[in-house]
């Protein structure tokens, strides 16, 4: 099967690799010329563990290739699928302005029956949104051409994304016409042989089953860390809590660690999207609403349970370890950090920080800050003369440090673990001034 991915970033590519690795012909298509070429030269434009790999392997097999050329992907591909990005505007709604244009962008250029599939988080509506545009396209070539849209959500998960791709809970396809339901099975079909339960439905419920997993989830987490902050004051522990919470099978033992908050592309847009498309149907979505609160308080409480136990942080230097969301991405789209470091800094403090792929993009976002910031070359380094050890992000380097080393090179021996790693080792209380999230 021919297929076309309009937009090379986390989704797009990893899709298109992995639909490769399917055995299909996957043209990538991006309007980014540098990425193009670096793709071209084997060169990655994200860390993402594995996708070198796939992407290498099915370069080379001739079954993956590389493109700025709208035209060419959309006259060589059967199965078009729409990966672009979906901003959150000031208002919290999802800004449709990529996606549209790729719409129309296949309108103009396309050469006989196609399947554009949204795999781009949208707002319920979009796939009927793309179809009026491709149609008003065709209309304006004078031409009439069957074609149809898909709504088929990912639920990749940054830094795991290819085992997601390739191994799903559900593939959810939301389609109006048997024709192209049967076509995604196509696409999906070593999925679909080895038993991967496929949800087909219509393309309104496709589009909510994305924002309500991800609104669902969310709330999970800032459940767990309220939970947190009220163990931390009734001498309870917030693990144990989410340990025995989970052993009923109704609630799951997953997406109930506590720590500094949920950061990401994906958690933080999707439920003030979904919040926003509520509000456009005239419903008030409170629990929601209430996450997204309670996840920007949590980040808050971070830095006030710091500034609380040291006194003050004025003049005194503080090893950040881990800046990206989450471990094994280079992604820092609304990471904690990017609220932590600013208020400690705020607050008098200086910062040195060392993260295993986060510096890249750590340095412009926070490059207003960058006087008060120190970007070491590995968590030693970052820990010699600080007051206190923070951790951010799960980075399993950070799980295995030599404690008495940098407790060694330290002025003084504060511990934020903020995502409960050494919660469970009660050696490091003996060595450091301990705290953990609920612990
Ligand atoms: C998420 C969804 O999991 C995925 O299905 C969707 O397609 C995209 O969004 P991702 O953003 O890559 O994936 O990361 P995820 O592992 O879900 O973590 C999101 C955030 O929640 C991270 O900041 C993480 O640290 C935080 N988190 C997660 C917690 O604080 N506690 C948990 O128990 C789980």
């Amino acid at each position: 099967m021919k297929i076309g991915v309009v937009g090379s970033g986390y989704v797009g590519l990893v899709a298109g690799a992995c639909l490769a690795d399917f055995g299909h012909e996957v043209i990538c298509m991006d309007v980014d010329e540098k990425k193009i070429d670096d793709l071209k030269k084997g060169v990655m434009p994200i860390y993402e563990p594995g996708l070198d790999d796939v992407v290498e392997r099915n370069v080379r097999y001739k079954r993956l290739s590389f493109t700025t050329d709208i035209d060419l992907t959309v006259k060589n591909s059967d199965v078009l699928f729409i990966a672009v990005g979906t901003p959150p505007k000031d208002d919290g709604s999802a800004d449709l302005q990529y996606v549209l244009a790729v719409a129309s962008d296949i309108g103009k250029h396309m050469n006989g029956y196609k399947v554009i599939v949204d795999k781009s988080t949208v707002p319920v509506g979009t796939g009927q949104l793309v179809k009026k545009t491709v149609n008003g396209e065709l209309k304006k070539r004078g031409v009439s051409m069957d074609f149809d849209v898909v709504s088929n959500p990912e639920f990749l998960r940054e830094g795991k994304s290819i085992h997601d791709f390739t191994h799903p809970d559900r593939i959810v396809i939301g389609c109006e016409s048997e024709k192209a339901g049967e076509m995604m099975k196509k696409v999906y079909r070593v999925l679909y042989i080895n038993n991967t339960p496929f949800v087909v439905t219509n393309i309104e419920t496709a589009e909510m089953i994305k924002y309500a997993s991800n609104a669902f989830l969310a709330v999970k987490i800032s459940f767990i860390n309220e939970m947190a902050l009220l163990s931390e004051k009734v001498g309870a522990n917030v693990q144990e809590i989410a340990k025995a919470m989970g052993m009923d099978g109704r609630i799951s033992p997953k997406f109930l660690h506590a720590g500094c908050g949920y950061g990401g592309s994906c958690f933080p847009k999707d439920t003030k999207a979904i919040v926003d498309i509520a509000a456009k149907n005239g419903l008030e979505f409170k629990v929601i609403k209430s996450a997204i609160e309670a996840n920007e308080i949590q980040k808050m409480k971070m830095v006030e349970k710091i500034v609380d136990s040291m006194g003050s942080v004025k003049g005194k230097t503080i090893c950040v370890l881990g800046l990206t969301f989450k471990p094994e991405t280079d992604d820092m789209r609304d990471a904690p950090s990017l609220v932590i470091l600013p208020e400690l800094i705020r607050k008098g403090a200086k910062i040195k920080t060392f993260c295993p792929q986060g510096f890249k993009e750590a340095k412009w976002r926070l490059a207003e800050y960058s006087d008060s910031i120190e970007y070491c070359n590995d968590s030693y380094e970052a820990a010699s003369g600080s007051s206190a050890v923070v951790i951010l992000t799960e980075w399993n380097q950070f799980r295995g440090l030599d404690l008495e080393r940098i407790k060694t090179s330290m002025k003084d021996n504060f511990f934020f673990d903020l995502r409960n790693i050494y919660s469970a080792d009660d050696s490091i209380r003996k060595i450091f001034k301990y705290s953990g999230v609920g612990v």
